[in-house]
């Protein structure tokens, strides 16, 4: 396939080299950004509401402009070109349908104005509107279909030509779960097969990890990692990273260092550590295991089955921590639990909630 075939473009990669955005004089929504994508990588923007993640994609679509910095995509500079001009297709929040037109039509549309033949425009929108499950609502128009039928048709519109970017803006947020998981397969499946450079907005910390190869996770407009999601989850970079990937939630234990032990609050030694000062102790809740043996007490609280597995809350320390069991596992038969941390679950982080590399080896002391 070459760059000129109008229904299949090759994927490009997307540069940004000190990208700000400013709406007013007053506030910076995204202070200077520096990232790349890689030709035909599928990154997935992840963050809290309002943290900058529809900013960035508007920038690199052309929907905002930027205050400062370039945007290259395939080695040109886009920054000063119209959306049409850039190469790439999208689907956001607030997608338009034409009303007037029918659900075929409206899928068709870019290939009509690329002057496509007929029968492979029909050929073309059947393929993807089977794909999409809506091959029987062809003929009808916009205003006769669902919140997330019509979200289908605006996905299916931007895919049909096979652009070398695609931008997605929270696609599949008006679909229910069962669709949306479906649909999730669908994309992984399209993307597997046109490979275009994708970038993916979703609250959806399940979508992030399946769709991604690499996650960009944003803090109030900067870059808090960009990675894999592996090394997202096995590595956080920070306990905001750390706390936003997984449910529930990792559990954060405030510790301190005297340059020979590490301390929990109440005093109780964990590690031997040379490490001064204070510290914050993370441990995701599938990583503590119940052990009859195990030196860390604490008090069962709460129980919660959620059929997959059994969420535990136990107060330790002045916090209450959280414990996953896998179905299937022997459940505490008293309120007085025995755990263990293994040390390779473990991460620690400065007050600052920056991760930190640090040599300790665990010595409990009661
Ligand atoms: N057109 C605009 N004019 C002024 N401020 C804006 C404009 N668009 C967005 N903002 C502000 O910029 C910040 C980032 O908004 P943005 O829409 O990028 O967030 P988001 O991460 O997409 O949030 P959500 O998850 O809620 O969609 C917010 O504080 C928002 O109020
Ligand atoms: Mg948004």
């Amino acid at each position: 396939m070459n760059a000129i075939d109008p229904i299949h473009a090759e994927a490009q990669g997307i540069r940004l080299s000190g990208v700000t955005k400013s709406y007013d004089a007053k506030a910076v929504t995204i202070p200077p950004m520096d990232i790349e994508m890689r030709a035909g990588e599928f990154t997935v923007i992840l963050g809290p509401s309002g943290c900058g993640k529809s900013t960035l994609l508007q920038m690199i679509a052309g929907l905002e402009r930027v205050t400062g910095g370039t945007i290259s995509i395939g080695g040109r500079e886009v920054q000063d070109l119209e959306p049409k001009e850039r190469g790439l297709a999208m689907v956001f929040q607030n997608y338009a349908l034409y009303p007037h037109m029918t659900v075929a039509q409206n899928i068709g549309y870019s290939l009509r104005v690329a002057g496509i033949q007929r029968a492979e425009r029909d050929a073309r929108v059947k393929a993807v509107a089977r794909m999409l499950g809506l091959a029987d609502f062809l003929h009808r128009k916009p205003g006769q279909l669902s919140g997330g039928q019509r979200q289908r048709v605006a996905i299916g519109r931007a895919i049909i030509r096979e652009p070398g970017v695609l931008l997605f803006d929270e696609p599949l947020s008006n679909l229910d779960a069962q669709l949306r998981q479906d649909m999730r397969l669908e994309l992984a499946e399209l993307h597997h097969r046109i490979g275009a450079t994708s970038i993916f907005v979703t609250h959806d910390q399940v979508e992030a990890m399946t769709l991604a190869d690499r996650i960009l996770i944003l803090n109030k407009g900067r870059v808090e990692q960009f990675d894999t999601p592996k090394t997202i989850y096995s590595r956080p970079a920070s306990i905001f990273v750390a706390k936003f990937i997984g449910a529930p939630p990792m559990n954060i234990l405030p510790v301190s260092g005297d340059g020979r032990a590490l301390r929990f609050g109440n005093g109780k030694v964990f590690a031997a550590s040379p490490l001064k000062g204070e510290f914050l102790l993370g441990i995701r809740p599938e990583s503590i295991v119940l052990d009859r043996h195990g030196p860390i007490r604490a008090q069962l609280r709460h129980r919660e089955d959620l059929g997959s597995h059994m969420i535990l809350t136990a107060a330790f320390d002045l916090v209450d921590l959280r414990i996953a069991l896998p179905f299937g596992s022997a459940e505490p038969q008293q309120s007085d639990l025995h755990l263990h941390f293994p040390r390779e679950c473990l991460h620690l982080f400065d007050v600052e909630g920056r991760r930190i590399e640090a040599d300790f080896h665990l010595e409990y002391a009661n």
